[in-house]
């Protein structure tokens, strides 16, 4: 064959094998939804696009099995639906930090079990510009519930000059070179980290959980204790963005609650942010890492942090308040507005969400639930409508039946591996995070987006405006009485869509 003929087969066909190198490969759990199958070889991504002027670009996802679908369409200027989705720019809201999800010992192990080359594509799929473009990552300090046992970085009784400090093997030998190889895909990474007890004989009731404190004579060994966990890290090339006062500290007042913890009230962690953490981080390599307040439940908001910022010093040091989402359904979100106006300096975080952690969901993991991403995808909305400023998910990999959990406290993950044929799924979890966290990086701003109907509304949605003068419409269609939406951006003209049933839907222009 002539040569350049040959090159030109050559490059048909690799044209076709990148074209089609973004497509979900399906696998139905039964469930009336898929999860996309990942191996060593081949992950499904969403290749960058770019939009002409005058048009839009509008990815969908659905229960009816799409995964980033992608179509483009020209912005028109006449309204023909039903509901309107009206852009107000002038008005400004929160800028965002980002998304993520957790580094435990778990997730670790689970990725571990997988050969080199699919860890390599798991992690490329939450990573990279082509995945999800991770830009968060949630590392516990010392073990969690999530983890194969119980242990922290200095079980040596009364210790006191931290002699016997050191980090675990689920550090070196599973999290560290993981989270290196994600830092390399992601050079943007930022890393906040959350102890979820201190030693047990720092402790008022020499224990892992249950009523116990940090005892007052060890308020600056704790704090000592945590600037090691950060110099160790720091000495790996990871560098902490921020930290966290600790983990659900409001875990020792449930006496059912056997997960590692330690309690605080506003006032004792207030003193110790003051008088030892704050004053330890400025005065050390870390004087860039943040102090996040709270890392709890919504029920906490605003009172526990109002009380902890009478304390003018430690309202000085803390940056942020971290939020989990457990409690969300029972809590109406306008604690965080609440929160918010008390506060409007300090930004509000989800540090942590998952599916299946409620006691009557007996099935932890349920492959190719709609319902999850579902329900992910609407606390997403809920707390971004709320000035939460991102989103960071709870393990990023767990095994079939939702675990390893020391605590048999197994719950559901957006990727589930399989280490015996090799291969990791997606599940519908994935691509509702994905919808926000592929399209909006660190520094968007939430617009106002008004939605006209006053009954009966079918449709959630946010909206926002990237760095790069791009925007993006975040919707999702719960039911079917609204029959077709337009987005009216004053700028621009109007977005005429119909979207499908229970689908995701991002659109940028
Ligand atoms: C990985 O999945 C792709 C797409 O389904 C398939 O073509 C390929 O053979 C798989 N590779 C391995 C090693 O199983
Ligand atoms: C604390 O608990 C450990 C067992 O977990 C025990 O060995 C130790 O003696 C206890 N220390 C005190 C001071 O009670
Ligand atoms: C703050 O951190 C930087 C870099 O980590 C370091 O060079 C500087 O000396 C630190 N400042 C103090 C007061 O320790
Ligand atoms: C985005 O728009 C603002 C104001 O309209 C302008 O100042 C800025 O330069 C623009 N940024 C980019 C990246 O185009
Ligand atoms: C949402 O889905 C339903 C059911 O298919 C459809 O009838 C409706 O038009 C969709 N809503 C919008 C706004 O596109």
């Amino acid at each position: 064959m002539h040569k350049l003929l040959k090159m030109l087969f050559f490059l048909a066909f690799v044209w076709i094998a990148i074209t089609a190198a973004d497509e979900c490969i399906p696998r139905d759990f039964g469930k009336g939804s898929i999860v996309c199958v990942c191996n060593s070889t081949y992950c499904d991504s969403t290749p960058e696009t770019s939009s002409e002027p005058g048009t839009f670009l509008w990815y969908v996802s659905s229960n009816a099995g799409q995964r980033m679908e992608l179509t483009t369409g020209k912005i028109g200027h006449t309204e023909e639906g039903s509901t309107i989705l009206t852009l107000n720019p002038e008005k400004r809201y929160q800028a965002i930090q980002g998304f993520g999800g957790a580094f435990t010992d778990s997730a670790a192990i689970n990725i571990k079990s997988l050969s080199d080359a699919t860890q390599q594509k798991l992690l490329e799929t939450y990573f990279t510009r082509e995945g999800s473009r991770y830009n968060l990552g949630r590392i516990p300090i010392g073990g969690t519930d999530f983890s194969t046992r119980f242990y922290t970085y200095d079980d040596i009784e009364n210790d006191i000059l931290l002699k016997k400090f050191s980090l675990a093997p689920e550090d070196t030998d599973y999290k560290i070179p993981l989270i290196q190889s994600a830092l390399q895909m992601n050079p943007d990474l930022r890393f906040f980290s959350a102890a979820w007890t201190a030693p047990m004989w720092m402790k008022t009731n020499n224990n892992s959980f249950g009523f116990g404190f940090l005892k007052k004579e060890y308020y600056q060994l704790y704090a000592d204790y945590l600037l090691r966990f950060l110099d160790e890290y720091k000495k790996q090339g990871i560098d902490m963005w921020a930290i966290s006062t600790g983990n659900e500290p409001s875990n020792a007042y449930v006496p059912i609650v056997t997960i590692n913890n330690m309690g605080w009230t506003a006032g004792t962690v207030a003193t110790w942010v003051a008088e030892n953490l704050g004053p330890s981080l400025d005065n050390s390599q870390h004087n860039q890492t943040l102090i996040l307040g709270l890392d709890d439940q919504r029920f906490n908001l605003p009172w526990f942090i109002d009380l902890v910022f009478r304390n003018k010093v430690a309202e000085k040091y803390i940056s942020g308040v971290a939020i989990h989402w457990y409690w969300d359904s029972l809590i109406p979100a306008v604690v965080l507005d609440k929160t918010h106006n008390h506060f409007p300096k300090k930004f509000l975080l989800m540090t942590e969400a998952c599916e299946g952690s409620l006691p009557w969901q007996l099935q932890k993991v349920i492959l190719g639930s709609w319902e999850r991403a579902e329900s992910t995808a609407l606390k997403m909305f809920e707390n971004m409508n709320h000035w939460v400023t991102g989103w960071v998910d709870w393990n990023l990999a767990l095994d079939k039946v939702g675990g390893p959990n020391w605590n048999e406290n197994n719950v559901d993950a957006p990727i589930i591996v399989d280490p015996e044929t090799d291969e990791f799924f997606k599940q519908p979890m994935y691509y509702a995070i994905h919808h926000f966290s592929r399209f909006l990086p660190r520094g968007s701003v939430r617009l106002e987006l008004e939605d006209s109907s006053i009954i009966f509304r079918s449709l959630t949605s946010i909206a926002f405006e990237t760095p790069e003068n791009k925007t993006v419409v975040l919707i999702y269609n719960r039911s079917s009485i609204s029959k077709k939406v337009d987005i009216v951006d004053p700028r621009n003209g109007v977005i005429n869509l119909e979207l499908p049933a229970l689908s995701m839907n991002t659109i940028l222009y």
